[in-house]
């Protein structure tokens, strides 16, 4: 799967997009992240990426020409299943939209910057819009690493321990049951003792009920 982030601010991305599973996911080919400076995409000697908006409101606006010549670039080169902004009013994302995204080979994430971009940006270009709640953050920047790190680290075979992503919290829609490990007691605090029977079935039975209670106990709305 092939990922290329927009940014104003190419910085933000580098370290969250290059370490641990993502950075792994990268080496063993399963991934590939492109970051692109809309920067190198103005024609001016300042290198303008924002302009005030019609109409005079306060805070600037990012500009239509340097996204336009960058998705039309890589548009020209591949073709893409998604083209993503991160906006606090586009859908709230979760982990159904994680899985979906998953599946697809080539995405674009437009990260928006500024008090907004051009709307015909997100009129004629853009084909979805993503919230990653219900917050504002400065920039798309950290919404663009939330949904490549969720995205990436199920893809079939980027992690090493593939059974360890279907055990994810949410993934059944149910959250993941208490896990413990050596050693067996600390300071009087045990494991509990049906993790140590080596009984499987009862095991199982066991983190079944666990993560069942803890939904209903801390989100009975996924329930
Ligand atoms: N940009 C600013 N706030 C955001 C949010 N909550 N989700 C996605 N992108 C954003």
């Amino acid at each position: 799967m092939r990922i290329d982030i927009l940014t104003v601010v190419p910085e933000l991305l580098s370290s969250p997009l290059n370490e641990s599973i993502l950075k792994r996911a990268q080496e063993s080919g399963h991934a590939e992240i492109y970051v692109h400076n809309l920067r190198d995409y103005t024609d001016d000697k300042r290198r303008t990426v924002d302009d005030y908006p019609f109409g005079g409101e306060a805070g600037m606006v990012m500009k239509i020409e340097p996204v336009y010549r960058c998705i039309e670039k890589l548009k020209s080169e591949r073709q893409y299943d998604e083209i993503i902004f991160t906006s606090p009013d586009g859908i709230q994302y979760n982990q159904r939209e994680a899985n979906r995204l998953s599946l697809m080979n080539n995405i674009i994430i437009l990260c928006g910057h500024y008090k907004g971009i051009d709307y015909r940006i997100r009129e004629h270009l853009i084909t979805r819009e993503i919230s990653i709640g219900d917050y504002v953050l400065t920039g798309g920047e950290l919404a663009a690493c939330v949904i490549a790190d969720s995205v990436v680290r199920i893809i079939p075979g980027a992690i090493g321990d593939e059974a360890s992503a279907l055990t994810d919290c949410f993934q059944d829609n149910l959250l993941a049951p208490p896990v413990y490990t050596r050693p067996s007691e600390f300071n009087g605090w045990k494991v509990p003792d049906v993790l140590l029977s080596g009984n499987f079935a009862e095991i199982e039975k066991w983190q079944e009920e666990q993560a069942y209670e803890r939904t209903k106990t801390l989100r009975p709305d996924l329930l």
